[in-house]
């Protein structure tokens, strides 16, 4: 039988921190924010005497950080818990523990409904992961999917799962209160709350020394990222271009990302900061998740169609070689061959550079369940979505063809998977460019001339300064 993981993340290199150690195989699904909480989850491991294994059969406990944000991401999951089931025959000592969104919505169910897992652990209580732990080894199964109002695990280095050391995750906030309908995530990552800026810059710096180029500030709504403190009679508040502003001074040879955006909130101060510093990307994530403003007013969005187009105005005049993507949901409910037309539209009229494209997944408890009937059938929901990828296709492939020609800035980030003999990297507007390696290395800035593209990447070449 295949154990393999092909989707997931999974820890490349083996951190043993001593041969005696138990070993802890760490599988994550879902978002930034997940892989990011998986590296929090291993430092705390290695913290408390475990090691971190790439190895399935090496493991002593095989941990899944799971993402419930479509019903078919919980699917895939479950069929990743049978098939441990199934490798827990061959060797029963081994401990089983869903982490993450998953273990935050089903909690105890999970437990009761699937016997092979013993540990269940929501994002807020990952400290508690070696207790719990300690205890399923004594064999006892173990549960804490408590939610927080304070946990930022701003204290805890989280441990690189990426492999190159050039760029890095790092968390600003965490939750969410938005309460879009169709949302899961603010019953799964409880309320939204903002970590302590001066551990955001001294992880930041730490990073830096440590090698690293780019640096990604990661919330599920960062524009909303908020911290306030008393310094002597005066009160110091830092919004998110405040920290964005920290956050670029700490070194210029790094390179500094965001994701991600809520329309609603990006305000034209973000954008002048994002104007003013070089290092910070050219590029904004902002899902529209529709172009009707019926459907965005059901979802809860908090804003209007005209709206949306009005900050994409103020990012075309601030900053005018500012790629944008975005995240579109097809088939809400009640969406009409009006309203998914008026999509089609916006994204034309926009030009998204890229887009993730999804049908509409009801979730359970959230708004739209309770309150709306997921009535698009899904053969209608497939064929808007197959308009809709079709369109972006056409509009990513026109977004590269402006490129050809133009010379970029380049950080490179590892060896092409084609050839030995090309790098990958990317530009400031998050495009990945192909092109021979040259004498040159792996973290370091060039200066790359567009020659052609293919659908997935831009094609260049290395020219001197
Ligand atoms: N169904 C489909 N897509 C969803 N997303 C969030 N919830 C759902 C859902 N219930 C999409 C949104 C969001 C992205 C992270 O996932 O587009 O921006
Ligand atoms: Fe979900 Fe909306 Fe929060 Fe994004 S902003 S995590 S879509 S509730």
């Amino acid at each position: 039988m295949d154990f393999n993981a092909d989707d997931a993340n999974i820890f490349e290199n083996m951190v043993t921190g001593g041969a005696d150690r138990a070993k802890v195989y760490i599988e994550t699904y879902g978002c930034q924010m997940n892989v990011n909480d998986s590296e929090v989850v291993a430092s705390i491991l290695i913290a408390n005497g475990y090691a971190i294994t790439s190895k399935l059969d090496e493991a002593d406990a095989i941990l899944i950080n799971t993402c419930a944000i479509r019903e078919n991401a919980e699917t895939r999951v479950f069929g990743r818990i049978d098939l441990f089931g199934q490798y827990k025959k061959g060797k029963p000592s081994v401990i089983v523990g869903v982490l993450g969104c998953m273990a935050e919505r089903l909690k105890d169910r999970l437990l009761e409904e699937k016997k092979v897992v013993d540990l269940v652990v929501g994002p807020d209580a990952y400290r508690e992961l070696p207790v719990l732990l300690r205890a399923a080894e004594e064999g006892q199964k173990g549960i804490n999917v408590l939610l927080s109002r304070e946990e930022t695990y701003a204290d805890i280095s989280p441990l690189r799962l990426d492999k190159n050391g050039v760029s890095a995750f790092v968390s600003i906030m965490r939750g969410c209160n938005n309460m879009c309908s169709y949302c899961v995530v603010p019953y799964t990552r409880g309320p939204e709350r903002s970590r302590d800026p001066h551990s955001i810059v001294r992880e930041v710096q730490e990073l830096v020394s440590a090698g690293y180029r780019e640096v990604t500030l990661l919330g599920q709504n960062v524009n909303s990222y908020y911290w306030e403190e008393q310094k002597g009679l005066l009160k110091h508040k830092v919004n998110f271009s405040d920290l964005l502003e920290m956050v670029a001074l700490v070194d210029p040879r790094l390179r500094v990302r965001f994701s991600t955006s809520h329309p609603k909130d990006l305000t034209d101060e973000v954008l002048y900061t994002m104007a003013m510093y070089e290092n910070i990307s050219n590029h904004i994530h902002l899902p529209v998740q529709s172009g009707s403003t019926r459907i965005l007013q059901l979802m809860n969005r908090k804003y209007t169609r005209e709206d949306y187009l009005n900050r994409i105005n103020a990012i075309r005049r601030i900053l005018p070689d500012c790629a944008i993507s975005t995240d579109i949901i097809t088939g809400f409910c009640t969406e009409t061959e009006v309203d998914h037309d008026m999509t089609l539209s916006l994204m034309s009229e926009v030009g998204f550079d890229f887009a993730f494209m999804f049908k509409y997944s009801e979730r359970p408890n959230t708004k739209a369940a309770r309150h709306l009937s997921d009535d698009v059938p899904d053969e209608v929901k497939t064929r808007r979505l197959t308009g809709i990828i079709e369109l972006q296709g056409k509009l990513s492939q026109q977004s590269k063809e402006a490129d050809i020609g133009k010379r970029f800035e380049v950080l490179i980030e590892g060896e092409s998977k084609k050839s030995r003999d090309e790098f990958y990297g990317r530009t400031s507007q998050n495009k990945v460019v192909v092109f021979p390696r040259g004498s040159h290395s792996i973290g370091e800035y060039v200066y790359i001339v567009v020659t052609g593209c293919t659908p997935a990447t831009l094609i260049g070449k290395i020219v001197k300064e």
